[in-house]
């Protein structure tokens, strides 16, 4: 049985969506650990009541990115962690995980990419008064969202669409995307 992290840093909602898929059999993987950088975020809820461990740090309580990913990197070994998935973790992954994990990290970001990298991806399509925009699965690398894309699945944008609106057609992709995917990555 394949083992992952989920790193997460606001609702967590990715995360419910591939601890359920492993519930109801569709991806054949344990979740052994979430990984979050912002205490009170509701993901961390989600995995108290999984009963799936959480390591939960500050990033500033740190004085180098490396100091708090070598932590990180301690608790994956320990628990013998084989892949890693962003699932809305809000930050660069460092040279000390890049490097033990190349290859078998994945992060998913809400745009067709290349388009609208980085933060507001949602808010960044509406400005850009496109009619399309999507989802993006993607291996990650130093760069902001710039790794090998492995899936992607386009959402159309009307006119009536509100950034909630817009957010919500997004989720309901990603929530089925990212758990398929995962699987086909795991097992391939
Ligand atoms: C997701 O929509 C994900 O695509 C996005 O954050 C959201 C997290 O939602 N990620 C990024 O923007 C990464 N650049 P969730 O916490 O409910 O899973």
């Amino acid at each position: 049985m394949k083992k992952i992290a989920i790193f997460a840093s606001g609702s967590g909602s990715n995360f419910q969506a591939i601890v359920d898929a492993v519930k109801a059999g569709k991806l054949d993987a344990e979740v052994s650990l979430l990984v979050c950088d912002k205490p009170g975020a509701f993901c961390i809820e989600r995995a108290q009541n999984e009963r799936i461990p959480a390591f939960v740090f500050t990033p500033k309580d740190y004085a180098a990115k490396s100091d708090y990913e070598t932590e990180i990197y301690e608790k994956l070994k320990e628990l013998d962690v084989d892949f890693i998935v962003l699932a809305g973790y809000m930050r660069l992954i460092g040279e000390d995980l890049l490097t033990p994990y190349e290859g078998k990290i994945v992060n998913i970001h809400p745009s067709l990419l290349p388009a609208f990298p980085g933060k507001d991806a949602i808010g960044q399509a509406l400005a850009a008064k496109v009619k399309e925009t999507g989802v993006t699965i993607h291996f990650v690398d130093a760069g902001m969202d710039t790794g090998p894309i492995i899936a992607r699945q386009s959402v159309s944008i009307s006119q009536n669409d509100t950034r909630e609106s817009l957010q919500t057609k997004i989720q309901e992709i990603e929530h089925q995307l990212y758990p398929s995917v995962l699987q086909k990555l795991l097992h391939s």
